[in-house]
C-alpha cells in the first residue's frame, strides 16, 4: 500500500508541522543528547509528543522522528524516488567506493542490491550454513575445558570468520582471515562522528581507513586473478559478484566487487556479533528458557551427529529467543532517510528536504504494541500471542519495506547454529552484574566488559555437517 505522498516542493509555511522538542542547545540542537543516549531522546520525545515530532540536528534543516507502527508506514513504504539513502550513508562512501550502494544512482544502486539477492538465495544457504557449523564447532574446541571470554568479542571474532568464509570461500578463510580480520577492523575505526560530518579530513583514523582499504581491495583482488588465471570457481558471494553483470551488459570491475563485498560484510558483520552477545546475555539472565530449548534441540536433532540447513530452519523456539533478543536490543538503534518529496503523517505535513528517523530501539517498547515491554518474553512471537503479526510495522530489527534486510535468513541461521552448538556443550555462566547498552558505537552492542565463564558440560555432543 504506497503510502500517501504529494509529489510537490516544500513551502516555508510552518503550518502543521510535527511539534518541536524541547532541549537543546544553540547551533547542535539536540545533537548531544543524541551523542550520549540516543534511545533515550528518543524515547523523552515519544512520551512528550507520542509518534511524530521534531528534533535539531545540525546540517539537517529538519528533522523528523517517526515511531511506532503507523509512523512506520510511512517512513518504511516508500519508493526510492521518494526517499534518499546517499546523504545518510555517506560516511561509508570512502569505504565501499564512490559510485557504490547507496552512494550510487537509483537504479545502479537497485541493481547492485539485487546481485545481494542472488547471493543470498536458499541454494546458497547450505554451503553458508554447513560453514556456520563448521566455525562454532572449531572455534569453541579451540577454548577448552573452560573459559572465561568476553561475549562481545566472541561475536566479532566468530562472525567474521563466518562473513569472510561465505563472502571470500574456505580457501581465503583458512589462509587470509586473520589478516583480513585486523585490516578490516582497522578500515572500521575510521567510521566515526566526524565521518558523518567530514569524511575526507586529512586525519590519522582517516588515512588508516583508506590505507586498510587499498590493502583490502589488494587481497580480494588476488583471489579474483587466481581464480579467472586457473579457472576456477567458489560457492562464495564474491562468485556471485565475478559473475554477476549489469543489465547492459557489463561486468562489475574490481572496486565494484571489493565495494560491494565490504558492503555486505559491513551490513552483516557486527549487527550478527552484536546479537549473538546478547542473546547469550538474555538467555542466561532468564534462564527458565534453557531447557525447553534443549528440549527442542534433543527433539529436532535425536541420537544424530549432524546439523542440516533443515535442522536449524526448524529451531523455532531458538528463532523466537533471537527475534526477542533483537526486540529488545535491535544493533540499529536507528534508521534515516532524506526525503526528497512533501509526505503527511499521522495529520502533520512533513516537507521535502526533512530528514526523517525511525527508531526500532523505541519502538520495540511500545506497551500498547508489546505487554511487559522491558520483559524477555520469547513466546510473545509465537502462534498464541503473534505480536509482531498484530502489527507488521512494530517490529523493526531488521527494517521493513523496500530496503528490509536482505541478510535475514544468513543471519538467524547463523546465530542458531552458533547457539545450538553452546547451548548443547556449554554451561554459560554471566560474570558481569549488569550488562548495558554502548551508545558509543555505531551498532550497539553491550557495553564491555561482557564476560561469561563457559564450562564444558560432561558429555560431549559431536556435529558434523549434513
Ligand atoms: C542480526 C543481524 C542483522 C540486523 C539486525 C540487520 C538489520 C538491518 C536493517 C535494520 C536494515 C535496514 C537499513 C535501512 O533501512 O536503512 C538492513 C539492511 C540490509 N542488511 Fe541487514 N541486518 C543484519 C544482518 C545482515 C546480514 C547477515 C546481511 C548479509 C549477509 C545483511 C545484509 C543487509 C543488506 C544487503 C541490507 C540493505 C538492503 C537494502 O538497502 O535494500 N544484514 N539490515
Amino acid at each position: 500500500m504506497p503510502a500517501t505522498a504529494t509529489a510537490t516542493h516544500a513551502t516555508d509555511s510552518s503550518a502543521n508541522l510535527p511539534p518541536m522538542l524541547d532541549g537543546g542547545v544553540p547551533l547542535l540542537g539536540h545533537a548531544l543528547e543524541m551523542r550520549k543516549n540516543p534511545v533515550e531522546l528518543f524515547q523523552r520525545g515519544y512520551d512528550r509528543h507520542g509518534s511524530v515530532y521534531q528534533l535539531k540536528l545540525p546540517r539537517s534543516p529538519r528533522t523528523v522522528a517517526m515511531i511506532g507502527p503507523k509512523a512506520h508506514e510511512k517512513f518504511f513504504r516508500r519508493r526510492d524516488d521518494e526517499v534518499s539513502m546517499r546523504e545518510v550513508y555517506a560516511l561509508m562512501t570512502p569505504i565501499f567506493g564512490k559510485g557504490i550502494a547507496y552512494d550510487a544512482p537509483p537504479e545502479v544502486m537497485r541493481e547492485q542490491l539485487g546481485f545481494f539477492h542472488e547471493a543470498l538465495r536458499e541454494r546458497r544457504m547450505r554451503t553458508y550454513a554447513q560453514g556456520f557449523v563448521e566455525e562454532a564447532e572449531r572455534y569453541f574446541d579451540a577454548i577448552g575445558d573452560e573459559a572465561v571470554v568476553d561475549l562481545y568479542e566472541v561475536g566479532n571474532e566468530l562472525t567474521i570468520y563466518t562473513s569472510s568464509r561465505s563472502l571470500l570461500g574456505k580457501d581465503f578463510r583458512d589462509r587470509l582471515s586473520g589478516e583480513f580480520a585486523r585490516v578490516y577492523y582497522e578500515m572500521e575505526a575510521g567510521l566515526n562522528v566526524i565521518a558523518f560530518i567530514a569524511p575526507h579530513l586529512p586525519l590519522p583514523s582517516f588515512r588508516r581507513r583508506d590505507r586498510a582499504r587499498e590493502r583490502l581491495y589488494a587481497m580480494i583482488k588476488q583471489i579474483t586473478d587466481q581464480r579467472r588465471r586457473e579457472n576456477t570457481t567458489g560457492e562464495d558471494f564474491l562468485q556471485t559478484l565475478m559473475d554477476a553483470k549489469y543489465k547492459d551488459g557489463r561486468p562489475l570491475s574490481d572496486d565494484e566487487i571489493t565495494g560491494l563485498l565490504l558492503a555486505i560484510m559491513f551490513a552483516g558483520h557486527h549487527t550478527s556479533g552484536v546479537t549473538f552477545a546478547w542473546t547469550g546475555i538474555l538467555l542466561h539472565q532468564n534462564p527458565q528458557y534453557i531447557e525447553p530449548l534443549l528440549d527442542e534441540q534433543r527433539a529436532i536433532l535425536g541420537g544424530r551427529n549432524e546439523i542440516t540447513l533443515e535442522d536449524l530452519h526448524a529451531m523455532h523456539k531458538l528463532e523466537c529467543c533471537v527475534k526477542e533478543t533483537l526486540r529488545l536490543y535491535p544493533p540499529i538503534i536507528m534508521l534515516a532517510r532524506k526525503l526528497l518529496v512533501d509526505i503527511e503523517c499521522e495529520g502533520y505535513r512533513i516537507p521535502a528536504d526533512t530528514t526523517i528517523m525511525a527508531s526500532p530501539a523505541v519502538a520495540h517498547r511500545i506497551p500498547e504494541v508489546f505487554p511487559n515491554p522491558n520483559r524477555f518474553e520469547p513466546e510473545r512471537f509465537g502462534p498464541e500471542r503473534a505480536e509482531d503479526k498484530k502489527h507488521p510495522m512494530a517490529w523493526i530489527a531488521f527494517g521493513a519495506g523496500r530496503h528490509r534486510c536482505m541478510g535475514i535468513v544468513f543471519a538467524q541461521l547463523q546465530l542458531r547454529a552458533i547457539w545450538s552448538h553452546i547451548l548443547r556443550n556449554f554451561e554459560v555462566e554471566l560474570l558481569e552484574p549488569t550488562y548495558e547498552p554502548d551508545y558509543t558505537r555505531l551498532l550497539v552492542g553491550p557495553r564491555k566488559p561482557c564476560r561469561a565463564r563457559l564450562v564444558r558440560k560432561k558429555t560431549k555432543t559431536t556435529v558434523a555437517v549434513g
